[in-house]
């Protein structure tokens, strides 16, 4: 095995000493960077993630550009959903669509038991291709959607404004939306070791829609299955992430998740979470990224205070609040990136 030469990302995920805060970016690998859109040009976006060469070639741009400490495997949570047999594809400008969506007990027993060995082979080569083609740069993340994020999409066919469907969902037929999370919560859990297994240095559970729910609802519809899977991960050391955002109201929770690191999104103050919850995991956030259309003296003010704010402790990795945006110069990416280089050593 090939020795990671830049572990920051791993020491702090565990909470141990770092000479300087590790920094990467959700959604690093994507369409503000000129060279993604070069490669996207040319190919639609299911055929890049089906295409290890591609999706490993999109995955180091931004380690080359941006400067980053960890890369994130190029793909999507809508992996599952398309592996399990709904159709998948992504409407230009419009976001993803899943075709004929859940809605009832029977469409359930439709969906394949999936095998990720085998059916998300092509995540998987392209895990052990850019394992190969970073050479132990920098640490490889592997992720997969939440299974209540991924119920949401299933249910809903796509994005949604109002999320009725989801709830409606939830709310007249809960025996069977315990049913759906239960099977995505296993095939979640199966791919996640499989990309362990294929040299993911560490992982990262998406759970975007946690903050739709009620406290009491995320507890029983998106927690429990996210420590269902966490607990029946198969992985030596490597750390385990979970992003809820909107999920202030559950911090304690969500600290006991089995989780590593907590992802925090830019509504909340992370010197204040790290007082309540930073002993028992590490913390990851939380620019938020529409800072980025800011001046680079507004973005060093903004970076620096959420340094100021977790404070000279251990456990905090770098991060926007959530996905970078399409429309942000890569310029101002790099220059936040090289501040939090560069301000976070009198943190340490
Ligand atoms: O972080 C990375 O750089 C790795 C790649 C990655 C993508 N999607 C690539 C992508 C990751 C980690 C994701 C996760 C993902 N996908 C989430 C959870 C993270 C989040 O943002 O909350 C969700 C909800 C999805 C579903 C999804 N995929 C949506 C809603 C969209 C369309 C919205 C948009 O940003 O356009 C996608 C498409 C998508 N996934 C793109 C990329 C680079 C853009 C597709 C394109 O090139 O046209």
């Amino acid at each position: 095995m090939t020795k990671i030469t830049n572990d920051l990302f791993l020491r702090a995920c565990k909470g141990k000493s770092v000479e300087r805060t590790p920094i990467w970016i959700m959604r690093q690998a994507g369409r503000y960077l000129p060279e993604y859109r070069a490669v996207r040009k040319k190919s639609n976006f299911i055929t890049m993630c089906k295409t290890p060469e591609l999706a490993s070639e999109v995955t180091i741009q931004p380690v080359d550009l941006i400067g980053v400490d960890a890369a994130i495997i190029f793909s999507d949570i809508l992996v599952i959903p398309e592996a399990m047999g709904m159709k998948l594809e992504m409407i230009e400008s419009k976001g993803p669509k899943l075709y004929d969506p859940i809605r009832k007990a029977s469409d359930i027993d439709k969906l394949k038991t999936i095998d990720a060995v085998k059916d998300l082979k092509y995540v998987l080569d392209a895990v052990s291709m850019t394992k190969r083609e970073l050479n132990g740069r920098v640490p490889l993340i592997g992720f997969a959607g939440s299974p209540w994020t991924l119920m949401t999409y299933m249910v809903e066919g796509g994005g949604s404004k109002s999320f009725s469907e989801i709830k409606k969902f939830i709310y007249n037929q809960p025996e069977a939306a315990h049913k759906l999370l239960d099977k995505i919560a296993d095939a979640v859990a199966e791919y996640l070791s499989a990309k362990i297994e294929a040299g993911a240095n560490a992982l990262q559970i998406f759970d975007t829609w946690g903050g739709l729910l009620s406290p009491a609802d995320f507890e029983e519809f998106s927690l429990s299955y996210i420590e269902k899977i966490i607990s029946q991960i198969k992985r030596k050391d490597e750390p385990v992430i979970v992003f809820a955002k909107g999920v202030h109201y559950k911090l304690n929770k969500l600290a006991e998740c089995g989780a590593d690191v907590i992802g925090l999104d830019w509504t909340m103050d992370i010197g204040k979470v790290r007082s309540k919850i930073g002993k028992k995991v590490a913390l990851q956030g939380n620019l938020d990224p529409t800072v980025l259309y800011g001046s680079e003296e507004k973005i060093r003010t903004e970076a620096v205070n959420v340094l100021k704010s977790f404070g000279k402790h251990k456990g905090h990795i770098f991060n926007l609040g959530h996905g970078i945006l399409p429309d942000v110069s890569p310029a101002k990416a790099k220059f936040l990136v090289d501040v939090i280089k560069e301000e976070s050593r009198k943190f340490h």
